[in-house]
């Protein structure tokens, strides 16, 4: 089958997400996906930046126009999520859990993170970008990262073919987002994502602006919120956007 997706390919950039915005205000349409092979200003969530060296990992975003509400797109990330974790399963043959709502880690280490930005305007989404960044073959990483991430080639002892896994996250990632958009919620792939949580049925301390608080992970809903059982019985749903979850011995 043809693929939708149109890719723009930049041996160096600031940041594939900028790129995407950039081409989204020119007009670009639903399904373009920008790669490049180095960032120099790669971004990564909470305002972090994201080690983009040349020549050894795959950093690409893919822009959609999706024609629901804003309030509905907050799953899409998850959605890459689950689609890079079984790409990485398929050309990898390791297993590639998620740590929610959005890092894929290895052996329980950080191998790929995602960055999705939306433009809205009166209550309509104009595009939403997901960037993802995967260490494939890089063996060094800056201090800061040193004890949490790792590569592809480290976990499983060989290189990889950038291509090939992009290849494989983008069909994936079409399937996912084609079973989304039939309920315009994660009920389709719920089960399948559940499945890849590094953090279900584990101890976990959430950390809320309002408020800390531990239990036992229990897997997402359908909006993608993380079920948290408390010590009480009770059953929090948390929202990726303003907490964040910690092991509580070690980094998932
Ligand atoms: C995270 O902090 O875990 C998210 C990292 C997202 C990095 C990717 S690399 C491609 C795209 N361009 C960016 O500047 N960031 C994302």
């Amino acid at each position: 089958m043809k693929s939708r997706y149109t890719i723009i390919h930049y041996e160096e950039t600031g940041s594939t997400n900028e790129d995407a915005k950039r081409l989204a205000e020119e007009g670009a349409l639903h399904g373009t996906v920008v790669t490049a092979d180095k960032q120099n200003m790669g971004r990564g969530r909470r305002g972090r930046n994201w080690s983009s060296p040349a020549g050894k990992n795959l950093y690409f975003s893919v822009l959609l126009r999706p024609g629901f509400k804003p309030d509905r797109a907050a799953p899409l990330t998850l959605v890459m999520a689950l689609s890079a974790a079984q790409a990485i399963e398929e050309l990898c043959q390791i297993r590639a859990e998620i740590k929610w709502p959005n890092d894929i880690v290895v052996n329980g280490k950080k191998v790929c993170g995602i960055l999705t930005e939306m433009s809205v305007t009166a209550d309509k989404i104009m595009y939403v970008v997901i960037g993802t960044g995967i260490n494939v073959n890089i063996r060094i990483f800056p201090e800061e990262i040193k004890a949490t991430a790792s590569s592809l080639l480290l976990e499983c002892g060989r290189e990889f073919e950038r291509t090939q896994l992009l290849e494989k996250i983008l069909q994936r990632f079409e399937n996912n987002y084609q079973i989304f958009m039939q309920s315009l919620d994660l009920s389709g792939i719920l089960e399948d994502y559940n499945g890849h949580l590094v953090n279900r049925n584990r101890e976990v301390r959430i950390l809320d602006p309002e408020g800390e608080f531990e239990g036992i992970a229990e897997g997402i809903n359908s909006l993608g919120e993380l079920l948290i059982l408390r010590k009480d019985g009770t059953v929090t749903a948390v929202y990726a956007g303003e907490v964040s979850v910690r092991g509580l011995y070690g980094y998932v």
